[in-house]
């Protein structure tokens, strides 16, 4: 018989979960740059949409990253000396099994992954457990701008935030999650990190607006959520997908423009929202990054680099970071 162990820990509750995007929704639809944050993007479906970009020919972040994992994770894995895998913004928890296979290979060891999705994180927990005998799994349902501190302390971890997740926060919020991480960290742990590269923009824009419009779907999907969960009625038809890179600030911008006016109702919010014609909703940054400037951004919140591997001239990198004091 195997041991099988899992846990799940409920810190981001459905009500939670209502009253944070209540408040995103409040201040984001009446800003005069209206916005929403890229959370809503994942509940189950958006969850789905996200799994299908990762295999769409433009998308090249997911393979440039697994690439890199599968040739670096023994090194990684010797080099933290981990037996405690977190993983924030775990999803379906796809890439975290060429860890996992390289933490196993030496010896017992837990399983933490970290999601706002409880029915993803649930899934993924689950099969995980299945396919590794002997792996504990500890999922945490939160969300990592507000649960660090809830993560079990235990053991020597190596603590995973893939998928250039980091991209998706504004440099201020990355530089307090950095802080707020660090000061969560013992000498003894470890951050690898999984960030994007600045590049030609063809390849960017591309990224971000496949042929097959998914991630357009992707994108309106946010509009699906707002409207099951805050009783409004977008017409997600009537929104065209907007994906922009924009130098100044290194970063793709996702938006929602609106083909006419719309008049928007969000009963949830005793609320009315106006779009005039061709007016944008920003629904997700994500930030590329230079081998320097994401080491300077670690260094400035507490972390050393300890070492990359990077894809390609300027396709993808991974970084093995370690808290200094
Ligand atoms: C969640 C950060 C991996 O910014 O590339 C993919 C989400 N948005 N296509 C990214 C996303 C549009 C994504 N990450």
């Amino acid at each position: 018989m195997s041991q099988r162990s899992l846990t799940i820990e409920e810190h981001f509750t459905a009500e939670d979960r209502r009253a944070v995007l209540e408040h995103d929704a409040r201040v984001g639809l009446t800003a005069s740059q209206k916005r929403l944050s890229p959370i809503w993007f994942y509940d189950e479906r958006g969850s789905a949409l996200f799994d299908e970009i990762t295999r769409l020919p433009e998308y090249y972040p997911t393979r440039a990253e697994r690439g890199l994992l599968e040739s670096a994770a023994t090194e990684v894995v010797e080099l933290a000396r981990a037996d405690t895998l977190v993983e924030l913004g775990s999803g379906t928890s796809e890439k975290t099994r060429v860890l996992l296979d390289a933490l196993v290979a030496r010896g017992s060891c837990r399983y933490v992954p970290l999601d706002v999705d409880p029915d993803t994180l649930l899934a993924a927990a689950t099969a995980l457990t299945e396919e590794y005998p002997g792996l504990d799994v500890h999922a945490v349902a939160g969300d990592f701008l507000r649960h660090l501190d809830l993560l079990p302390q235990e053991g020597r971890r190596l603590v995973a935030f893939l998928g250039s997740t980091l991209g998706n926060l504004m440099p201020a919020e990355r530089h307090r999650f950095f802080t707020d991480l660090d000061s969560s960290l013992s000498s003894f742990d470890r951050l690898l990190l999984g960030v994007d590269l600045v590049k030609d923009r063809a390849r960017l824009e591309a990224a971000y607006d496949d042929a097959a419009g998914v991630t357009a779907e992707f994108n309106r999907n946010a509009l699906r959520v707002v409207n099951r969960e805050l009783d409004a009625d977008f017409d997600p038809a009537a929104f065209d997908h907007v994906a922009r890179w924009v130098p100044e600030q290194r970063w793709i911008e996702m938006r929602l423009r609106a083909r006419s006016v719309q008049v928007v109702r969000v009963a949830g919010l005793d609320l009315v929202v106006h779009f005039d014609e061709g007016e944008e909703l920003l629904t997700e940054i994500s930030a590329k990054f230079s081998p320097d400037g994401i080491a300077a951004e670690l260094w400035d919140a507490g972390f050393v680099v300890e070492r990359t591997w990077q894809a390609g001239d300027d396709d993808f990198l991974l970084v093995l970071a370690k808290p200094y004091c």
